[in-house]
């Protein structure tokens, strides 16, 4: 099960994330939570171990491995490298959960950064296409990462989306984004919900019958936020709705 996330700025991409992760551990199932997001904090709002977060290097910086896997030169395009073993070795485990960060994509002067580029293309290739283990990505707005090639193994793109203008106008450019790949589930998800108007406002706004979920405003996302907690120990933390968001992203 392939799972992305995306939203405006702040809509609540990592928190929708890190339950939609917990959704999947809980049910011990093996699951990759992938940190797509340049300014990457899905690890803290999972609570995982703050140092072990930092310590971990995003793969677009493994310079070495990158240079090992590419020791013929050509691209990883024609390579095709292995790289299972990156997975293995630059993740951070706990239980089912394997947590990493993909690092921004390189820019400027493409050529120069084009192996660090292909090499992360490699890695979701593999994580979406091959392996077996569920994988949630926490993505920006720009889903820069993802191809038409890679883009084939996403399930469900789910779209994060505040009672704004600006948030609607985001989940709108981020829709047109998945018609150009090709993704055929791209589902909106209303998150921060305080009253009967917010929601009113978001499916008027946008296509209602593509919503999966509208999730309220809660005191205690934020409280833990703030006290830099994990959102979820249990079934019973999940946020109201998001276990049949996850159903639905499942397909079930
Ligand atoms: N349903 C909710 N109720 C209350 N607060 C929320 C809710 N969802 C998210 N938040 C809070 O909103 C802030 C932004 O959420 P989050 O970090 O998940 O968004 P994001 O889209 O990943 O942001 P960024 O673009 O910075 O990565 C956080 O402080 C989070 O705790
Ligand atoms: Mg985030």
């Amino acid at each position: 099960m392939k799972i992305a996330v995306s939203g405006k700025g702040g809509a609540g991409k990592s928190t929708v994330s890190a339950q939609l992760v917990r959704c999947f551990t809980l049910h011990q199932m093996p699951v990759f939570a992938v940190d797509a997001d340049p300014d990457a904090n899905l690890g803290l709002v999972l609570g995982l171990d703050p140092e072990k977060v930092d310590n971990l290097r995003p793969l677009i910086e493994l310079q070495d491995v990158i240079s090992a896997k590419n020791a013929g030169g050509g691209s990883f395009v024609d390579l095709n490298p292995d790289v299972d073993d990156v997975l293995d070795n630059y993740t951070l485990r706990e239980g089912a959960l394997r947590f990493l960060k993909m690092g921004g994509l390189k820019q400027g002067g493409s050529a120069c950064y084009c192996k660090e580029n292909s090499f992360l293309n490699a890695i979701l290739t593999t994580m979406l296409l091959d392996r077996p283990e569920a994988v949630v990505l926490d993505m920006s707005a720009g889903i820069e990462h993802l191809t038409r090639g890679t883009a084939r193994g996403i399930k469900a793109m789910l779209v994060v989306v505040e009672p704004s203008r600006a948030g609607v106008s985001t989940a709108r450019a981020v829709d047109h984004l998945c018609a150009d790949l090709e993704i055929e589930q791209v589902l909106f998800v209303g998150n921060k919900i305080r009253t009967e108007e917010d929601r009113a406002y978001l499916v008027n706004s946008l296509p209602r019958e593509r919503f999966t979920g509208m999730i309220p405003f809660s005191e205690n996302v934020l409280d833990r936020a703030r006290r830099g907690e994990g959102l979820v120990s249990s079934m019973a933390d999940l946020l109201p709705g998001l276990e049949k968001i996850y159903e639905m992203a499942c397909g079930r």
